[in-house]
C-alpha cells in the first residue's frame, strides 16, 4: 500500500464536505474543495466555517496556510485537478420521504462533462441503494473519456461535534467497489488510517449504500426503543434512567444511543429513516418500512409529550406563559439545528400562544432565523427571567453547571422540565424546584 500524497476534490462543501476536505488535506493530500454556493467558498477560502464545529477552523487555517488546500467554484478546475473525486452533497428529505437524490446528480453531470483522464468518482453521501449504480451510468454516459472513470461508494459515519476525530480516526472504512483497481485507490487515499489499525471493509456498491442506511437506522432504534420504555416506565411508576443503566451493563445492549428523552432530530438519523422507509415500500419489504414507521412515529411523539407536560404544568393552557427554553440545536455541541426537536417543541408552544424565550451556547443565530417568533437570549438567566416554566432540551454541558437557586431568584415559578434526563434533579428539587423527568418518578 503507497502512502503517497493523492490529488483530491471534494464537492459540496456543507458539515460532511468541509471536515473531509480539511481532513484530507491535514493527511497530506492536496485537497480542491469546490461548491456552488459562492458564498460559503468564499467564506472557507478566508479560513472561515459556515457552521459550528470544534476544531475544524484552526485545522482549515492551517491547511489553507500550507497550500494543501484550496477551494472553487469551477468544475472544469476541479475536474482538472481530481484523481479522486469526493461526492459530499446534500441529500435532503424528498417527495414521500424518499431522498432527493438532484443535488447528487446535478453534480456528477457537472463534473463528468469536463472529466478527461482517468479517475475515481466517490460518493460519500447518504444514499438509498441502486443510487451509486445509477450515479456510475451517468458519469459514464456524460464522460467525454467514458471508460476511465470509475465509482466507489464510501459511506461517512462522522457525528456531528466530533466530526473532526471522527474523520482523522474512523472506526471503520466501507469500500463499495467494482474493481480491486478502485479499492487500491481508496486504500491509498486513507493509506494513514489503515496504518494505524482502521478495519477496512470492501464490498460491492449496494451493500456499501445500505451499510450506511442501516447504521443510521439501527441507531434511531436504539433511541425510540428507550423512549418508548420511558412511556412504559410512566404507565406503571418506574424510572426509565435506572432501568437504562442496568439495561446498559449487558455488553450486547451497550450504554450508548440508550438516553431516554426527546429523542432524535438532525440533517441524518429522521431523513434517512424516511429515506430507508420509502425504499422499503418501493421494494416491498415490509418487515423494515414498518419498523421504521414504528421509530419515526415513537420518537415524533415525544415533542408531543414534552409540550403536554409543559401545558400541564403551567395549569392546562399554554397562552401567555412565558416559557425559558435551554437549547435549540438538535443536539450539544453543534450549531445545526436542522429538524431540531427543541425547535419544534418551541414552534408547538408558540402556536399556544406562549411567550418563548431562548438560549442556546452556539445555535442562537440560526435559530432566530428560522422562528421569528422566539425572543432569543444572551444567557440562561436572560432566558429564565420571570418565565412560568424552563424546559431543559438541549443536553449542553454548561447546563449542568447552572446553579438552581441563583437561577430560582430570577424566575416567575420554579418549575423545570428536564427532557433530557441530564440535570441532577435531587440538587434542583433541594433549591426548591418542581423538577419533571421524562419517564421518571
Ligand atoms: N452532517 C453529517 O453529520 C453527516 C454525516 C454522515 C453523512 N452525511 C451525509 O452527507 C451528505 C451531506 O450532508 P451535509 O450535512 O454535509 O449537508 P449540507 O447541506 O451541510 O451540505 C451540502 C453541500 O452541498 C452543496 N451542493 C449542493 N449541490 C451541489 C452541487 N451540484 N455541486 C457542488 N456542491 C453542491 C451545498 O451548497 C452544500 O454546501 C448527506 O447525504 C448526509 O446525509 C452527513
Amino acid at each position: 500500500m503507497q502512502s503517497a500524497s493523492l490529488r483530491l476534490t471534494v464537492i459540496g462543501t456543507g458539515y460532511l464536505g468541509l471536515t473531509h476536505a480539511v481532513c484530507m488535506a491535514e493527511l497530506g493530500h492536496e485537497v480542491m474543495a469546490i461548491d456552488v454556493d459562492e458564498d460559503k467558498i468564499a467564506k472557507a477560502a478566508r479560513g472561515e466555517t459556515p457552521f459550528f464545529e470544534p476544531g475544524l477552523e484552526p485545522l482549515l487555517r492551517k491547511n489553507l496556510e500550507s497550500g494543501r488546500l484550496r477551494f472553487t467554484t469551477s468544475f472544469a478546475q476541479a475536474a482538472d485537478f481530481g484523481q479522486v473525486h469526493f461526492l459530499c452533497v446534500g441529500t435532503p428529505q424528498g417527495a414521500d420521504g424518499a431522498a432527493d437524490l438532484s443535488y447528487v446528480f446535478a453534480a456528477v453531470d457537472a463534473l463528468a462533462a469536463r472529466l478527461g483522464g482517468q479517475c475515481l468518482i466517490v460518493g460519500k453521501s447518504t444514499v438509498p441503494p441502486g443510487t451509486a449504480r445509477q450515479v456510475m451510468d451517468r458519469a459514464r454516459t456524460i464522460a467525454p473519456a467514458s471508460d476511465a472513470v470509475e465509482l466507489a461508494w464510501n459511506p461517512e459515519f462522522l457525528r456531528e461535534g466530533f466530526a473532526v476525530q471522527d474523520s482523522l480516526s474512523p472506526d471503520r472504512l466501507v469500500f463499495g467497489v467494482t474493481s480491486e483497481w478502485a479499492a487500491d485507490l481508496l486504500r491509498q487515499v486513507y493509506s494513514q488510517a489503515l496504518v494505524a489499525g482502521v478495519p477496512a471493509l470492501v464490498m460491492d456498491l449496494e451493500t456499501a449504500e445500505l451499510v450506511k442506511m442501516s447504521a443510521n437506522a439501527f441507531l434511531a432504534t436504539k433511541i425510540s426503543f428507550i423512549n418508548a420504555m420511558a412511556e412504559m416506565c410512566e404507565a406503571v411508576g418506574a424510572d426509565v434512567v435506572r432501568l437504562a443503566e442496568a439495561l446498559a451493563c449487558d455488553d450486547r445492549i451497550g450504554r450508548r444511543f440508550l438516553s431516554p428523552g426527546l429523542g432524535f432530530g438532525g440533517g441524518c438519523l429522521p431523513k434517512d429513516i424516511r429515506s430507508f422507509r420509502a425504499t422499503a415500500q418501493r421494494l416491498g419489504v415490509t418487515s423494515v418500512a414498518d419498523l421504521l414507521s414504528t421509530v419515526d412515529a415513537v420518537n415524533l411523539g415525544r415533542r408531543n409529550r414534552v409540550t403536554e407536560l409543559a401545558r400541564a404544568t403551567v395549569g392546562g393552557s399554554l397562552a401567555g406563559k412565558r416559557i425559558a427554553v435551554l437549547g435549540v440545536a438538535f443536539k450539544p455541541d453543534s450549531d445545526d439545528i436542522r429538524d431540531s426537536p427543541s425547535l419544534d417543541v418551541c414552534g408547538r408552544l408558540t402556536q399556544e400562544g406562549a411567550i418563548v424565550s431562548v438560549h442556546d451556547p452556539v445555535a442562537m443565530p440560526s435559530a432566530a432565523r428560522i422562528n421569528p417568533d422566539l425572543r432569543c437570549a444572551a444567557t440562561v438567566s436572560e432566558a429564565a427571567d420571570g418565565s412560568d416554566l424552563v424546559l431543559h432540551l438541549t443536553e449542553w454541558s454548561d447546563y449542568r453547571a447552572i446553579d438552581p437557586v441563583a437561577l430560582g431568584s430570577v424566575v416567575a415559578r420554579r418549575a423545570i422540565i428536564d427532557a433530557r434526563s441530564a440535570l441532577d434533579a435531587a440538587m434542583w428539587r433541594a433549591a426548591g424546584w418542581d423538577v419533571l423527568m421524562l419517564g421518571q418518578p
